[in-house]
Protein backbone atom coordinates (compact mmCIF):
# COMPACT_ATOMS: atom_id res chain seq x y z
CA UNK A 1 0.00 0.00 0.00
CA UNK A 2 1.80 3.42 -0.94
CA UNK A 3 1.89 6.29 2.13
CA UNK A 4 -1.15 7.65 -0.06
CA UNK A 5 -3.61 5.27 0.13
CA UNK A 6 -3.16 5.40 4.02
CA UNK A 7 -4.77 8.14 4.22
CA UNK A 8 -8.57 9.17 3.70
CA UNK A 9 -9.09 9.96 0.06
CA UNK A 10 -10.90 13.75 -0.11
CA UNK A 11 -11.24 15.24 -3.37
CA UNK A 12 -10.11 18.46 -4.13
CA UNK A 13 -12.87 21.66 -4.32
CA UNK A 14 -14.10 22.00 -7.98
CA UNK A 15 -17.31 23.82 -9.28
CA UNK A 16 -18.83 21.34 -11.59
CA UNK A 17 -20.00 23.36 -14.92
CA UNK A 18 -20.35 20.48 -17.00
CA UNK A 19 -22.80 18.11 -18.44
CA UNK A 20 -23.16 16.69 -15.63
CA UNK A 21 -22.27 15.30 -12.95
CA UNK A 22 -22.42 18.90 -11.08
CA UNK A 23 -22.24 19.29 -7.54
CA UNK A 24 -24.58 18.03 -4.72
CA UNK A 25 -27.12 19.91 -3.06
CA UNK A 26 -25.62 20.02 0.85
CA UNK A 27 -28.59 18.60 2.09
CA UNK A 28 -28.16 15.87 -0.25
CA UNK A 29 -24.92 15.04 0.90
CA UNK A 30 -26.66 14.97 4.22
CA UNK A 31 -29.22 12.70 3.66
CA UNK A 32 -26.95 10.25 2.15
CA UNK A 33 -24.42 9.80 5.48
CA UNK A 34 -27.35 8.72 7.49
CA UNK A 35 -26.75 5.41 9.37
CA UNK A 36 -28.44 2.51 7.64
CA UNK A 37 -31.85 0.32 8.57
CA UNK A 38 -32.81 -3.09 7.40
CA UNK A 39 -34.37 -3.27 4.22
CA UNK A 40 -38.21 -3.96 5.60
CA UNK A 41 -37.70 -1.76 8.65
CA UNK A 42 -41.00 0.40 8.62
CA UNK A 43 -39.35 3.19 8.73
CA UNK A 44 -37.43 1.56 5.40
CA UNK A 45 -40.32 1.29 3.60
CA UNK A 46 -42.07 4.04 5.11
CA UNK A 47 -39.12 6.17 3.24
CA UNK A 48 -39.73 3.98 -0.14
CA UNK A 49 -43.30 5.06 -0.28
CA UNK A 50 -42.19 8.26 0.59
CA UNK A 51 -40.06 8.34 -2.64
CA UNK A 52 -42.66 7.59 -4.75
CA UNK A 53 -44.98 9.90 -4.25
CA UNK A 54 -42.44 12.60 -4.54
CA UNK A 55 -41.11 11.37 -7.95
CA UNK A 56 -45.08 11.58 -8.67
CA UNK A 57 -44.31 15.09 -8.31
CA UNK A 58 -41.61 15.30 -9.86
CA UNK A 59 -42.24 13.59 -13.33
CA UNK A 60 -45.76 15.25 -13.10
CA UNK A 61 -48.30 11.76 -12.76
CA UNK A 62 -50.33 9.86 -11.14
CA UNK A 63 -48.83 6.29 -12.03
CA UNK A 64 -49.12 4.44 -9.02
CA UNK A 65 -45.50 2.46 -10.02
CA UNK A 66 -43.21 5.40 -9.77
CA UNK A 67 -40.25 4.06 -8.18
CA UNK A 68 -36.69 3.92 -7.85
CA UNK A 69 -33.95 1.34 -9.64
CA UNK A 70 -31.00 0.93 -8.09
CA UNK A 71 -28.53 2.22 -10.57
CA UNK A 72 -27.26 5.21 -12.14
CA UNK A 73 -29.36 6.54 -15.27
CA UNK A 74 -27.93 3.87 -17.37
CA UNK A 75 -29.71 1.07 -15.66
CA UNK A 76 -32.98 2.88 -15.50
CA UNK A 77 -32.93 3.13 -19.02
CA UNK A 78 -31.99 -0.67 -19.61
CA UNK A 79 -34.51 -1.76 -16.87
CA UNK A 80 -37.10 -0.08 -19.13
CA UNK A 81 -36.31 -1.25 -22.17
CA UNK A 82 -35.67 -4.88 -21.18
CA UNK A 83 -38.53 -4.86 -19.19
CA UNK A 84 -40.78 -3.68 -22.35
CA UNK A 85 -38.99 -5.39 -25.35
CA UNK A 86 -39.28 -9.20 -26.00
CA UNK A 87 -37.01 -10.62 -28.51
CA UNK A 88 -38.22 -9.78 -32.23
CA UNK A 89 -40.47 -6.77 -30.52
CA UNK A 90 -39.80 -3.67 -33.07
CA UNK A 91 -38.83 -0.47 -32.04
CA UNK A 92 -38.26 3.31 -33.40
CA UNK A 93 -35.61 5.24 -31.79
CA UNK A 94 -34.98 8.62 -33.37
CA UNK A 95 -31.13 9.49 -32.72
CA UNK A 96 -29.94 13.41 -32.46
CA UNK A 97 -26.99 12.43 -30.40
CA UNK A 98 -25.21 9.86 -28.46
CA UNK A 99 -28.15 8.89 -26.18
CA UNK A 100 -29.88 8.33 -29.23
CA UNK A 101 -27.12 5.81 -30.05
CA UNK A 102 -27.41 4.57 -26.82
CA UNK A 103 -31.40 3.75 -26.44
CA UNK A 104 -30.32 1.50 -30.48
CA UNK A 105 -27.59 -0.13 -28.47
CA UNK A 106 -29.71 -1.30 -25.69
CA UNK A 107 -32.48 -2.10 -27.82
CA UNK A 108 -30.65 -4.48 -29.77
CA UNK A 109 -28.87 -6.09 -26.58
CA UNK A 110 -32.66 -7.14 -26.17
CA UNK A 111 -32.90 -8.37 -29.39
CA UNK A 112 -35.54 -6.02 -30.65
CA UNK A 113 -35.47 -5.11 -34.17
CA UNK A 114 -34.64 -1.58 -34.46
CA UNK A 115 -35.67 1.51 -36.71
CA UNK A 116 -33.77 4.38 -36.59
CA UNK A 117 -34.89 7.72 -37.17
CA UNK A 118 -31.47 9.83 -38.18
CA UNK A 119 -31.75 13.39 -37.15
CA UNK A 120 -28.75 15.60 -37.80
CA UNK A 121 -26.99 16.60 -34.77
CA UNK A 122 -28.25 19.85 -33.34
CA UNK A 123 -31.65 19.60 -34.37
CA UNK A 124 -34.81 17.28 -32.69
CA UNK A 125 -37.43 14.68 -34.64
CA UNK A 126 -40.14 15.90 -36.01
CA UNK A 127 -43.64 14.48 -35.19
CA UNK A 128 -44.02 13.90 -39.03
CA UNK A 129 -41.03 11.88 -39.34
CA UNK A 130 -42.33 9.60 -36.37
CA UNK A 131 -46.25 8.97 -37.93
CA UNK A 132 -44.08 7.81 -41.38
CA UNK A 133 -41.98 5.46 -39.43
CA UNK A 134 -44.80 4.23 -37.35
CA UNK A 135 -46.85 3.70 -40.37
CA UNK A 136 -43.61 1.81 -41.75
CA UNK A 137 -42.56 -0.30 -39.49
CA UNK A 138 -45.18 -0.83 -37.17
CA UNK A 139 -43.12 -0.90 -33.58
CA UNK A 140 -44.38 -1.90 -30.21
CA UNK A 141 -42.62 0.72 -28.59
CA UNK A 142 -40.65 3.86 -29.64
CA UNK A 143 -37.90 4.95 -27.82
CA UNK A 144 -36.50 8.60 -27.64
CA UNK A 145 -34.31 10.92 -25.71
CA UNK A 146 -35.49 14.15 -24.03
CA UNK A 147 -32.76 16.34 -23.79
CA UNK A 148 -29.80 14.82 -25.14
CA UNK A 149 -26.77 16.20 -23.11
CA UNK A 150 -24.23 15.41 -26.11
CA UNK A 151 -25.88 17.70 -28.47
CA UNK A 152 -27.54 19.64 -25.97
CA UNK A 153 -30.80 19.75 -28.01
CA UNK A 154 -34.00 19.42 -26.24
CA UNK A 155 -36.50 17.06 -28.19
CA UNK A 156 -40.71 18.34 -27.99
CA UNK A 157 -42.23 15.22 -26.53
CA UNK A 158 -46.15 16.44 -26.53
CA UNK A 159 -46.47 16.20 -30.23
CA UNK A 160 -44.36 12.54 -29.96
CA UNK A 161 -46.38 11.21 -27.60
CA UNK A 162 -49.98 12.09 -29.30
CA UNK A 163 -48.81 10.20 -32.14
CA UNK A 164 -48.15 7.46 -30.15
CA UNK A 165 -51.03 7.64 -28.69
CA UNK A 166 -53.38 7.95 -31.79
CA UNK A 167 -51.46 4.62 -33.45
CA UNK A 168 -51.76 2.53 -30.07
CA UNK A 169 -47.66 2.58 -29.67
CA UNK A 170 -45.55 2.92 -26.32
CA UNK A 171 -43.36 5.82 -25.75
CA UNK A 172 -40.49 5.24 -23.46
CA UNK A 173 -38.48 8.83 -22.41
CA UNK A 174 -35.28 8.58 -20.87
CA UNK A 175 -35.01 12.32 -19.41
CA UNK A 176 -31.85 11.62 -17.21
CA UNK A 177 -30.50 15.43 -18.37
CA UNK A 178 -33.71 17.43 -18.38
CA UNK A 179 -36.08 16.36 -15.44
CA UNK A 180 -36.03 18.94 -13.31
CA UNK A 181 -34.79 21.72 -15.75
CA UNK A 182 -36.94 21.83 -18.69
CA UNK A 183 -40.58 20.81 -18.14
CA UNK A 184 -41.32 16.96 -18.32
CA UNK A 185 -45.20 16.05 -18.11
CA UNK A 186 -45.34 12.65 -17.99
CA UNK A 187 -49.14 11.94 -18.31
CA UNK A 188 -50.45 15.08 -19.65
CA UNK A 189 -47.86 14.19 -22.96
CA UNK A 190 -48.69 10.78 -22.57
CA UNK A 191 -45.26 9.04 -21.62
CA UNK A 192 -45.52 5.38 -20.77
CA UNK A 193 -42.29 5.26 -19.43
CA UNK A 194 -39.82 7.64 -18.19
CA UNK A 195 -36.30 7.27 -16.61
CA UNK A 196 -34.25 9.84 -14.87
CA UNK A 197 -31.18 10.22 -12.82
CA UNK A 198 -29.83 12.33 -10.20
CA UNK A 199 -27.22 13.99 -11.24
CA UNK A 200 -27.77 17.04 -13.25
CA UNK A 201 -30.71 19.11 -12.78
CA UNK A 202 -31.67 17.05 -9.24
CA UNK A 203 -28.73 18.12 -8.02
CA UNK A 204 -28.19 14.82 -6.65
CA UNK A 205 -25.25 11.70 -7.52
CA UNK A 206 -25.44 9.25 -10.13
CA UNK A 207 -26.65 6.21 -8.70
CA UNK A 208 -29.90 5.74 -8.73
CA UNK A 209 -32.50 5.51 -11.44
CA UNK A 210 -36.42 6.60 -10.72
CA UNK A 211 -39.06 5.17 -13.24
CA UNK A 212 -42.48 5.84 -13.93
CA UNK A 213 -44.34 3.27 -15.78
CA UNK A 214 -48.36 3.75 -16.62
CA UNK A 215 -51.07 1.43 -17.07
CA UNK A 216 -50.20 -0.25 -20.85
CA UNK A 217 -46.33 -0.60 -19.77
CA UNK A 218 -47.46 -2.14 -16.14
CA UNK A 219 -49.65 -4.65 -18.09
CA UNK A 220 -47.10 -5.42 -20.81
CA UNK A 221 -44.51 -6.19 -17.82
CA UNK A 222 -46.95 -7.76 -15.55
CA UNK A 223 -47.27 -10.27 -18.46
CA UNK A 224 -43.78 -11.40 -18.39
CA UNK A 225 -43.75 -11.64 -14.73
CA UNK A 226 -41.48 -14.62 -13.64
CA UNK A 227 -40.85 -14.93 -9.59
CA UNK A 228 -37.42 -16.01 -9.32
CA UNK A 229 -37.62 -20.05 -7.76
CA UNK A 230 -36.74 -19.62 -4.07
CA UNK A 231 -39.24 -16.64 -3.80
CA UNK A 232 -41.61 -18.19 -5.32
CA UNK A 233 -45.09 -19.38 -3.72
CA UNK A 234 -45.71 -23.05 -4.23
CA UNK A 235 -49.19 -22.14 -6.34
CA UNK A 236 -47.94 -19.12 -8.25
CA UNK A 237 -48.31 -19.69 -11.83
CA UNK A 238 -45.84 -16.85 -14.40
CA UNK A 239 -46.97 -14.78 -16.41
CA UNK A 240 -47.90 -15.46 -20.21
CA UNK A 241 -45.37 -13.66 -21.80
CA UNK A 242 -41.07 -14.41 -22.19
CA UNK A 243 -38.90 -14.16 -19.54
CA UNK A 244 -37.57 -10.58 -18.97
CA UNK A 245 -33.35 -11.11 -20.11
CA UNK A 246 -32.14 -9.44 -17.44
CA UNK A 247 -32.30 -10.85 -13.38
CA UNK A 248 -31.17 -7.29 -11.80
CA UNK A 249 -33.31 -5.26 -14.49
CA UNK A 250 -36.31 -7.01 -14.37
CA UNK A 251 -39.00 -4.39 -13.39
CA UNK A 252 -41.70 -6.89 -12.32
CA UNK A 253 -39.35 -8.32 -9.86
CA UNK A 254 -38.10 -4.86 -8.78
CA UNK A 255 -42.46 -3.71 -8.63
CA UNK A 256 -42.87 -6.74 -6.32
CA UNK A 257 -40.02 -5.22 -3.72
CA UNK A 258 -41.36 -1.87 -4.28
CA UNK A 259 -45.33 -3.07 -4.29
CA UNK A 260 -47.15 -4.45 -1.34
CA UNK A 261 -45.27 -8.04 -1.14
CA UNK A 262 -42.06 -6.27 -0.68
CA UNK A 263 -40.73 -9.33 -2.09
CA UNK A 264 -36.93 -9.38 -2.19
CA UNK A 265 -35.20 -8.57 -5.39
CA UNK A 266 -31.77 -7.12 -4.20
CA UNK A 267 -30.84 -5.13 -1.06
CA UNK A 268 -31.78 -1.56 -1.23
CA UNK A 269 -29.21 1.42 -1.83
CA UNK A 270 -30.42 2.96 1.31
CA UNK A 271 -27.91 5.28 1.35
CA UNK A 272 -29.03 6.09 -2.85
CA UNK A 273 -32.68 6.09 -1.31
CA UNK A 274 -32.27 8.65 1.28
CA UNK A 275 -30.82 10.36 -1.44
CA UNK A 276 -33.31 10.37 -4.08
CA UNK A 277 -35.84 11.39 -1.81
CA UNK A 278 -33.80 14.22 -0.28
CA UNK A 279 -33.12 15.33 -3.99
CA UNK A 280 -37.02 14.76 -4.97
CA UNK A 281 -37.78 16.97 -1.77
CA UNK A 282 -35.82 19.71 -2.31
CA UNK A 283 -37.26 19.71 -5.91
CA UNK A 284 -40.86 19.58 -4.89
CA UNK A 285 -40.22 22.75 -1.85
CA UNK A 286 -38.55 24.78 -4.55
CA UNK A 287 -41.57 23.78 -7.23
CA UNK A 288 -41.04 21.99 -10.03
CA UNK A 289 -42.30 25.32 -11.96
CA UNK A 290 -39.78 27.38 -10.19
CA UNK A 291 -36.95 25.22 -11.04
CA UNK A 292 -37.57 25.20 -14.18
CA UNK A 293 -37.20 28.94 -14.76
CA UNK A 294 -34.18 28.98 -12.26
CA UNK A 295 -32.30 26.49 -14.86
CA UNK A 296 -33.90 28.62 -18.09
CA UNK A 297 -32.82 32.10 -16.37
CA UNK A 298 -29.43 30.66 -15.66
CA UNK A 299 -28.75 29.35 -18.95
CA UNK A 300 -29.62 31.79 -20.78
CA UNK A 301 -27.19 34.08 -18.84
CA UNK A 302 -24.50 31.93 -19.43
CA UNK A 303 -25.68 31.61 -22.78
CA UNK A 304 -25.35 35.08 -23.26
CA UNK A 305 -22.62 35.41 -21.65
CA UNK A 306 -20.59 32.94 -23.96
CA UNK A 307 -21.53 35.22 -26.70
CA UNK A 308 -20.02 37.67 -25.53
CA UNK A 309 -17.02 35.74 -25.11
CA UNK A 310 -16.55 36.19 -28.83
CA UNK A 311 -17.55 31.99 -28.56
CA UNK A 312 -20.53 30.82 -31.33
CA UNK A 313 -23.56 28.78 -29.90
CA UNK A 314 -23.88 25.26 -31.00
CA UNK A 315 -27.00 23.79 -32.34
CA UNK A 316 -30.67 24.85 -33.06
CA UNK A 317 -31.62 27.84 -31.00
CA UNK A 318 -35.12 26.97 -30.53
CA UNK A 319 -34.29 23.56 -28.99
CA UNK A 320 -31.55 24.02 -26.80
CA UNK A 321 -31.90 22.95 -23.52
CA UNK A 322 -31.97 25.28 -20.77
CA UNK A 323 -29.40 23.06 -18.42
CA UNK A 324 -26.32 22.77 -20.80
CA UNK A 325 -24.97 25.62 -23.23
CA UNK A 326 -22.92 23.96 -26.16
CA UNK A 327 -20.35 26.58 -27.63
CA UNK A 328 -17.91 26.27 -30.84
CA UNK A 329 -13.84 25.84 -29.63
CA UNK A 330 -12.32 28.62 -31.56
CA UNK A 331 -10.83 27.52 -34.18
CA UNK A 332 -6.57 27.13 -33.99
CA UNK A 333 -7.58 26.52 -29.52
CA UNK A 334 -6.99 23.73 -28.13
CA UNK A 335 -9.98 23.28 -26.75
CA UNK A 336 -8.54 20.24 -23.77
CA UNK A 337 -5.18 22.41 -22.73
CA UNK A 338 -8.05 25.19 -21.80
CA UNK A 339 -9.94 22.78 -20.06
CA UNK A 340 -6.98 21.51 -18.19
CA UNK A 341 -5.40 25.44 -16.86
CA UNK A 342 -9.69 26.05 -16.01
CA UNK A 343 -9.70 23.05 -13.73
CA UNK A 344 -6.38 23.46 -12.38
CA UNK A 345 -6.25 27.19 -11.73
CA UNK A 346 -9.93 27.88 -10.59
CA UNK A 347 -11.17 24.49 -9.67
CA UNK A 348 -13.98 24.66 -12.67
CA UNK A 349 -14.53 22.06 -14.49
CA UNK A 350 -16.69 22.18 -18.28
CA UNK A 351 -17.27 19.36 -20.59
CA UNK A 352 -15.74 18.24 -23.46
CA UNK A 353 -17.91 16.12 -26.23
CA UNK A 354 -18.19 13.00 -28.11
CA UNK A 355 -18.18 11.68 -31.24
CA UNK A 356 -18.76 14.07 -34.48
CA UNK A 357 -18.44 16.70 -32.24
CA UNK A 358 -15.58 15.77 -30.06
CA UNK A 359 -12.55 18.43 -30.37
CA UNK A 360 -15.66 20.72 -31.81
CA UNK A 361 -17.42 21.76 -29.05
CA UNK A 362 -17.07 22.69 -25.17
CA UNK A 363 -20.32 22.03 -23.11
CA UNK A 364 -21.22 24.08 -20.32
CA UNK A 365 -23.82 23.17 -18.00
CA UNK A 366 -25.80 25.19 -15.69
CA UNK A 367 -27.56 22.81 -13.60
CA UNK A 368 -29.02 21.68 -10.27
CA UNK A 369 -27.45 23.32 -6.68
CA UNK A 370 -25.09 24.98 -9.61
CA UNK A 371 -27.91 26.59 -11.27
CA UNK A 372 -27.21 29.75 -9.68
CA UNK A 373 -26.28 33.14 -10.88
CA UNK A 374 -22.48 33.72 -8.41
CA UNK A 375 -21.46 30.37 -10.30
CA UNK A 376 -21.93 31.62 -13.38
CA UNK A 377 -20.55 34.67 -12.97
CA UNK A 378 -17.64 32.72 -11.71
CA UNK A 379 -17.37 30.93 -14.64
CA UNK A 380 -17.76 33.23 -17.09
CA UNK A 381 -15.23 35.52 -15.87
CA UNK A 382 -13.01 32.36 -15.33
CA UNK A 383 -13.18 31.29 -18.25
CA UNK A 384 -12.07 34.69 -20.18
CA UNK A 385 -9.19 34.65 -18.64
CA UNK A 386 -8.21 30.95 -19.90
CA UNK A 387 -9.27 32.55 -23.21
CA UNK A 388 -7.26 35.30 -23.00
CA UNK A 389 -4.23 33.89 -22.35
CA UNK A 390 -4.69 31.08 -24.99
CA UNK A 391 -5.27 34.63 -27.35
CA UNK A 392 -8.82 34.47 -27.71
CA UNK A 393 -9.57 37.83 -28.99
CA UNK A 394 -12.47 39.13 -27.33
CA UNK A 395 -13.58 42.08 -24.91
CA UNK A 396 -12.71 41.79 -21.36
CA UNK A 397 -15.63 42.45 -18.83
CA UNK A 398 -18.35 41.85 -21.83
CA UNK A 399 -19.33 38.27 -20.59
CA UNK A 400 -20.05 39.21 -17.41
CA UNK A 401 -21.78 42.15 -18.35
CA UNK A 402 -24.20 40.35 -20.76
CA UNK A 403 -25.03 37.98 -18.02
CA UNK A 404 -26.07 40.69 -15.30
CA UNK A 405 -27.66 42.37 -18.01
CA UNK A 406 -29.68 38.90 -18.54
CA UNK A 407 -30.43 38.86 -15.31
CA UNK A 408 -31.82 42.33 -15.30
CA UNK A 409 -33.89 41.81 -18.02
CA UNK A 410 -35.25 38.13 -16.51
CA UNK A 411 -36.01 40.34 -13.11
C1 LIG B 1 -29.51 11.84 -21.60
C2 LIG B 1 -28.69 10.91 -20.78
N1 LIG B 1 -29.09 9.63 -20.66
C3 LIG B 1 -28.39 8.74 -19.95
C4 LIG B 1 -27.23 9.11 -19.31
C5 LIG B 1 -26.45 8.04 -18.58
O1 LIG B 1 -26.42 8.29 -17.23
P1 LIG B 1 -25.48 7.49 -16.24
O2 LIG B 1 -24.10 7.90 -16.60
O3 LIG B 1 -25.91 7.96 -14.88
O4 LIG B 1 -25.71 6.04 -16.40
C6 LIG B 1 -26.78 10.42 -19.39
C7 LIG B 1 -25.52 10.83 -18.74
O5 LIG B 1 -24.92 11.84 -19.04
C8 LIG B 1 -27.53 11.35 -20.15
O6 LIG B 1 -27.13 12.63 -20.29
Amino acid sequence: MSPDMQEAFVPPARLLMGPGPINCDPRVLRAMSHQLIGQFDPEMTRCMNDAMALYRGVLRTGNPWTFLVDSTARGGIEACLASLLAPGDRVVVPVFGRFGHLLVEIAQRCAAQVRVIEVPWGEVARPEQLAEAIDRFGPKLVACVQGDTSTTMCQPLADLGQVCADKGVLLYCDATASVGGNALETDAWQLSAVSVGLQKCLAGPSGSAPVSLNEEAVAVIRARHHVEAGLRGADEAPGSGPRIQSNYFDLAMIMDYWGERRLNHHTEAASMLFCARECARILLREGVDAAVERHRINGGAMAAGLAALNLRLYGDPDHRMNNVVGVYIPDGLDGEALRRVLLADFGIEIGTSFGPLDGLIWRVGVMGYNARRDAVLVTLASLEQCLLRAGHRLSPGAAVAAALAHYDSAA
